[in-house]
């Protein structure tokens, strides 16, 4: 099995440590079993996001010392908008905290009430984003996403008939833009084909819709592009990015990932009236545009950060890491989605715990388990994140899978950390019938999984 060098030595460290398991089991009562509410401090691998959690390289840190923090205007600004036109190519950009606030000022600019947002999956940010202007995010990604074993190399493609179709049914006038999520966060991390990402834009402008992309890990994306799609090998992954934004109106993007940034977002346009708009509704929300509710050091950082997530061999260790983190999970017998991702491993609690029925969330139970035993967080994607009441029926609606995420931060654990997951998922696994489901005893309307809190069916 191989496991890549880190393309890096460390020259900072910074400690970690794994409490007894009896302060675990005290963390997690206080927790109301949601791991979101732990302290990190009691927490020894924290997988719970790839977002914001990367190390910064020397050159990063170099740049936050150039921050301008002039309010309007700065170098910083002018830095990032450099390396901002450069990599995606769109005509307008404003800079914003997080990928979040980017996504609701494009949905207060766009989104009216009863309106559909198409993609192949919405993270969930986005989708709450969308419905809290009144809209229906829909996901039209393909069938094969919902297979865990299908071993389909870009399962984060669209469904082109089903998009199609979907036009057709609701119309151009109620739907105020399409989007495509790459790589697919909410499936799995899963790559989309630059064939399938040309279709979408084709059935998106023959119907006079535009269309977004959102890019959190894009650079993950086009490197996928380059090693499975035919035609891609001797291009660069930034040449691939080029081709991948050309074929977009806009974009936004959560640069705490591919940007290797702790903060940061970007929404781009082309639509000269729309970038208006944008500003407007950014200067009430975020900030001044050249700032966007960042430092400027942030912007700094997030000038040199959009490079470096571009190296190619920075991204051949990064998917390599990620691989080898599925295959030992395997070897040892606990299914995962296939094939890994980019940025983390989705772990079929589903499968791991058949015995707990989706209402008393089987992804959850093996996320405080996971913990219980080993001091690792990692996060639900599941009944708890995605189970939502249907508007027309009052019906819930479950997801297709019960997701573990494993997601892993960039440039900031090593094979032994590693190694001791998989060790610590293998001794869960051996007395799986042991764990049991839980239940809400408080959970909000939307993004419930953040502040909701759990109590265990049974001891
Ligand atoms: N889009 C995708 C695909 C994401 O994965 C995220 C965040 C966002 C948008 C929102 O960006 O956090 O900067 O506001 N995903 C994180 C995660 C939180 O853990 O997957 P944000």
């Amino acid at each position: 099995m191989y496991y890549p060098p880190e393309p890096f030595r460390i020259k900072v460290t910074e400690p970690i440590r794994l409490i007894s398991r009896e302060a675990r089991e005290t963390a997690l009562k206080e927790a109301g079993y949601n791991l979101f509410a732990l302290k990190a401090e009691d927490i020894f691998i924290d997988l719970l996001t790839d977002s914001g959690t990367g190390a910064m390289s020397q050159e990063q840190w170099a740049a936050l010392m150039r921050g301008d923090e002039s309010y309007a205007g700065a170098r910083s600004f002018h830095r990032l908008k450099a390396a901002v036109e450069d990599i995606f190519g769109f005509k307008y950009f404003v800079p914003a905290h997080q990928g979040r606030a980017a996504e609701n000022i494009l949905a207060a600019c766009l989104v009216k009430p009863a309106q559909y947002v198409p993609s192949n999956m919405h993270f969930d940010t986005t989708d709450a984003n969308i419905r809290a202007r009144g809209g229906r995010p829909a996901n039209l990604v393909i069938d094969e996403a919902a297979d865990p074993v299908n071993p389909h190399p870009f399962k984060g493609n669209v469904d082109i008939a089903k998009l199609k179709a979907f036009i057709a049914q609701h119309g151009r006038e109620n739907i105020p833009f399409g989007m495509i999520t790459v790589t697919n966060n909410a499936g799995g991390g899963q790559p989309v084909s630059m064939e399938n990402l040309r279709a979408v834009a084709d059935a998106y402008h023959e119907a006079g819709i535009p269309f977004f992309i959102d890019a959190a890990r894009y650079a993950e994306n086009c490197y996928f592009i380059q090693q499975r799609e035919p035609g891609y090998r001797h291009r660069s992954v930034k040449d691939i990015a080029r081709e991948m934004f050309a074929l977009a109106d806009g974009m936004c993007m959560s640069a705490k990932k591919d940007a290797i940034v702790n903060i940061g977002g970007l929404l781009c346009v082309n639509d000269e009236k729309l970038f208006q708009d944008i500003k407007n509704e950014l200067i009430l929300r975020e900030g001044f545009p050249t700032y966007g509710g960042l430092a400027g050091r942030d912007l700094d950082a997030m000038a040199v950060g959009l490079y470096e997530g571009l190296d190619e061999t920075y991204l051949s260790y990064r998917v390599a890491q990620t691989a080898y983190l599925a295959q030992r999970l395997n070897e040892a017998g606990i299914p995962t989605i296939q094939p890994p991702g980019g940025h983390g491993v989705y772990v079929n609690a589903g499968a791991v715990l058949p015995h707990i029925p989706q209402h008393e969330f089987p992804a959850q139970a093996l996320a405080v388990e996971l913990y219980r035993e080993g001091g690792i967080r990692g996060v639900e994607i599941g009944s708890v994140m995605f189970a939502y009441p249907d508007p027309d029926t009052g019906q819930m609606v479950y997801p297709k899978l019960e997701l573990l995420r494993l997601a892993i931060p960039r440039r900031t654990y090593t094979q032994s950390h590693l190694d001791y997951v998989v060790e610590t998922l293998a001794k869960i696994k051996s007395r799986a019938a042991e764990v049991h489901g839980y239940k809400f005893t408080y959970a909000p309307e939307l993004l419930r999984h953040f502040t909701a809190r759990f109590e265990p069916l049974q001891q």
